[in-house]
């Protein structure tokens, strides 16, 4: 016998030519019902169509048939038919005298199936099969027969796919369901739930409109010579619903449901768009859902907006998982079951325990880490609000506020970790050191240098990949850009992850490199979520700025920082603990020295390490020491792989003796995080911070009992802008003494540094977004950019660089790709990039990718050279 399968897959292919110039469902039917009988060789095949009687009760009525004469009229539940139509699924029958209440038309049938056809989640008709020999049908009948009357297309569709061969149908119904479903659940943990609810059930509603229906049909290729009649945009009509349903409070639903797609819209255009009218082919909408704002919580100028860019969250999550489910289901499987933070508890336990054993628990370094330990785990009980963890380098900041994250966590219900930093080479360590007590499958590392080939298991490589996507994940280490630059988007690829911040933990590290001119933006953003989202938030640094209290500039009143009512530190003040972890003197006024000067003094030192605040000046002390030992010059004029494997080698030579002489020259990208300990460092002048942070790579192991750090001025002005302005403040306060290490000396530090500021707002966030009635989205989120991105990158020609763009040029870019080629770029100023270009240096591989191909153009020691001109360090976020 011929494969019924094949022989199904022939009648489908007849079957769609058959219908696909005819609209008329009648019509098709017959066809239809006509080409199965003949093909298959049935005993009896016709649809039975609901249809009102004259006391307007819905029955199955005889439609077109092929066969013996049939009853003409099967009542709601009865028969096989309206089984089917009451359970709206396909019912397979082996043996009819075996089915309670079957009706028999023919005697000569035995076996039958029945499959149901919906149009919005109602039954409207069903497909009847009768055949003279038993156990006729299966499964494979089923599937088939349930393609071909999906091929009479009188479904609402909302997204279609061809899968092997056969058209499946998501409808508008199960899609806005599916989504309303998923929105309040996520909305529920700011006590929107019902906003959510009313969001999923209207966002696509205007998908009901004849134009829509046809262009996705012609735009899928499912129709392709289909008539599009008329506009087929469809976001607006779901918030001009939402605005008529509910007026008081409309802002909160249509802009997020006009904004779905194309993301959040400014006033203006918000406004334009409501004066369009519902379009008459869209069914009218009845919601019985009554909403209410939370009452817990005053509303402040500055909430407002973050309250509908996470409803925008809930809503754009929700949509683009439903649609994923359905269109992607293999992909779908991915983001299956996590770890809880319960399940992930006994292993940061254990990881303690084990360390504590090992370490010698008499000395001191060790004793303050417990007792910085236990006051994080006694605090973490406190209620959620805003904390701060002030601990100098050695005191075990980062084990200590995860200890107090996950306590605090599991004790209010949160339901995330999530790790901001700003430096990306601070967050590879801290990944690193997370994945090694939970695992590689419960840690999302989220930032623009991750490359997911470094994740081995291809399961949690998956599942990754799709975690960066919405943060649905126990543990998150990410950059504050991609924290702050989605908490003010407006885009919905960006705003998926903000309901998941929310009745979270977030932890701040290094939080004294907040950028000062979006400060007040920024502490808002977290102002709002800690009092309204329920995200407790803690702040950990050596050198915490002053966030607390309003700051108001002498200079001008009207410069301004209104920072948190209430942050409560969690180590007491008598642990003293710059007192107690102190390894090195800070020598603040070396004074001014020449370039000579200053390496004639490099020199008298065997190991040593000099931090710089430009990358010209690193290179003109480079050029000055003499070659001997290891020399090492270290700048983002070298490309990142290039400083990478730089650092490490200097680290592994640090600990061995095999080279007495070990001299880095840097700039500053080695004073965050970086894990390297020398017996002097010597340290430009600039802000009170950055020198404790190159201090802290001085004697950071505590070989020592006392280091040097020395603080020099070069005979030479500082660039304008950050650093002038922090070497400033610094300064301003050194006609009154100070133990540099205290916290008080950071806390004068910072008001003296908010002195010299001329903005906490420079984009202006406050006139585009708090004022509630106008607030302009997508303006606020081009505008709101954390990282200056005016310099252009170049691939420079290093180790196997060429190769990879060789494979770039022949396969055209890939994620990994590009990711893997930023390992080989250095970020350039506009006119030195104009400059190498002039010259003929520079090659455009694909559209905005350059690449820099002479080898003579950089330099094993000191990277990209542009003759001669040597740029200014630019603080990599
Ligand atoms: N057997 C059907 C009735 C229709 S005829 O088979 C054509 C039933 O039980 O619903």
């Amino acid at each position: 016998m011929e494969n019924k399968s094949e022989k199904y897959r022939q009648l489908l292919k007849e079957a769609t030519s058959l219908v696909s110039g005819e609209s008329d469902l009648i019509a098709n039917m017959a066809n239809l019902a006509a080409l199965v009988h003949e093909t298959m060789g049935f005993w009896w095949t016709g649809f039975y169509i609901v249809r009102q009687d004259k006391d307007g009760v819905e029955q199955l009525v005889l439609g077109p048939f092929r066969g013996p004469v049939a009853c003409t009229r099967i009542a709601f539940g009865r028969g096989v038919c309206g089984t089917a139509w009451q359970r709206m699924e396909t019912i397979i029958v082996p043996d009819v005298e075996q089915f309670p209440g079957h009706i028999a038309c023919s005697s000569e049938s035995r076996s039958e199936i029945v499959v149901p056809i919906l149009k919005d989640g109602k039954v409207i008709a069903v497909l009847d099969i009768d055949s003279r020999h038993l156990n006729r049908f299966d499964n494979t009948d089923a599937h088939h027969l349930e393609a071909l009357v999906a091929l009479l297309d009188i479904e609402t569709i909302s997204h279609l796919i061809l899968d092997e061969g056969f058209w499946r149908f998501q409808s508008n119904k199960e899609h806005l369901e599916g989504v309303s479903l998923l929105a309040s659940y996520f909305a529920s943990d700011i006590g929107y739930s019902d906003f959510g609810r009313v969001l999923g059930l209207l966002h696509d509603k205007g998908k009901e409109q004849k134009s829509f229906q046809q262009n996705i049909r012609k735009k899928s290729g499912y129709k392709p010579h289909i008539k599009v009649e008329g506009d087929s945009s469809h976001a607006y009509v779901g918030a001009l619903i939402a605005k008529q349903i509910y007026p008081n409070f409309a802002p909160l639903l249509a802009y997020p449901i006009m904004g779905h797609h194309a993301g959040l819209y400014d006033y203006m255009d918000y406004n334009e768009v409501l004066k369009k009218t519902i379009p008459s082919d869209v069914a009218e909408t009845l919601l019985d859902i009554k909403l209410l704002i939370p009452k817990n919580v005053e509303m402040k100028k500055y909430d407002y907006n973050h309250v509908i860019r996470v409803l925008f969250s809930c809503l754009v999550d929700a949509d683009f998982l439903d649609t994923e489910a359905f269109m992607n289901p293999e992909q779908a499987k991915y983001r299956g079951e996590k770890k809880s933070l319960k399940d992930l508890y006994p292993m940061l336990e254990a990881y303690l325990t084990n360390l504590k054993s090992k370490s010698k628990s008499a000395e001191t370094v060790n004793i303050i880490r417990q007792k910085v330990q236990q006051a994080c785990a006694d605090a973490s009980s406190y209620e959620p609000g805003f904390y701060s963890l002030t601990v100098p380098t050695g005191g075990g900041k980062t084990l200590s506020s995860l200890l107090w994250a996950m306590k605090h966590a599991l004790k209010y219900d949160k339901k995330r970790i999530i790790i901001a930093i700003p430096y990306t080479s601070i967050i590879v360590q801290t990944a690193a050191i997370l994945r090694d007590i939970f695992g590689d499958e419960s840690v999302l590392e989220h930032h623009s240098n991750i490359s997911f080939d470094d994740v081995k298991d291809w399961n949690i490589q998956q599942r990754i990949k799709l975690a960066t996507e919405n943060w649905d994940y126990p543990i998150i280490v990410t950059t504050n850009v991609q924290l702050f630059e989605s908490i003010y988007s407006n885009r919905p690829s960006d705003c998926r992850k903000l309901h998941n911040i929310c009745n979270s933990v977030l932890i701040l590290d290094e939080v004294q490199a907040l950028p000062i001119e979006y400060l007040q933006p920024i502490v808002n953003s977290l102002k709002s979520y800690q009092r309204l989202f329920k995200t407790s938030i803690l702040f950990t640094t050596a050198s915490q700025p002053v966030l607390k209290g309003t700051y108001t500039s002498l200079n001008d009143p009207n410069t301004k920082l209104e920072g948190i009512d209430s942050v409560t530190e969690i180590i007491p003040k008598d642990f003293n603990l710059h007192d107690s972890l102190r390894r090195v003197e800070i020598h603040m006024e070396k004074g001014t020295t020449t370039l000579e000067e200053l390496a004639n003094e490099l020199v008298k030192h065997p190991r040593v390490l000099c931090i710089v605040n430009t990358r010209k000046t690193a290179q003109d002390i480079y050029s000055k020491l003499p070659d001997e030992g290891l020399t090492i010059h270290l700048s983002r004029m070298m490309c990142p792989k290039h400083v990478g494997d730089a650092i490490k080698m200097v680290k592994n030579e640090l600990k061995s003796d095999k080279h007495p002489i070990i001299r880095v020259i840097a700039t500053q990208l080695i004073e965050a995080g970086v894990d390297i300990d020398f017996p002097v460092v010597y340290r430009e002048e600039a802000g009170l911070d950055s020198i404790l942070q190159a201090a802290g790579r001085c004697n950071r192991e505590g070989k020592l009992d006392m280091a040097d750090t020395f603080v020099f001025s070069l005979d030479k002005v500082l660039p304008q802008g950050y650093i002038t302005q922090t070497n400033n403040a610094r300064k301003n306060m050194l006609s009154r003494s100070f133990d540099w290490f205290s916290p008080e000396a950071m806390t004068e530090y910072f008001n003296q540094l908010y002195a010299q500021v001329k903005t906490f707002d420079k984009v202006d966030i406050r006139s585009l977004l708090e004022n509630p009635r106008s607030p302009q989205f997508k303006t606020a989120a081009e505008a709101f950019r954390l990282i200056d991105d005016t310099a252009i990158g170049v691939i420079v020609n290093w180790n196997n660089s060429m190769d990879l763009v060789a494979r770039l040029e022949k396969e055209g870019p890939t994620y990994n790709m590009i990711k893997q080629l930023n390992q080989y770029t250095v970020s350039i100023y506009e006119r030195d990039f104009n400059k190498l270009r002039k010259a003929g240096l520079v090659k455009e591989v694909l559209e905005g990718i350059y690449v820099l191909e002479g080898r003579e153009q950089y330099d094993e020691k000191i990277g990209l050279l542009i003759d001669n001109h040597w740029l200014n360090e630019i603080l990599i976020c």
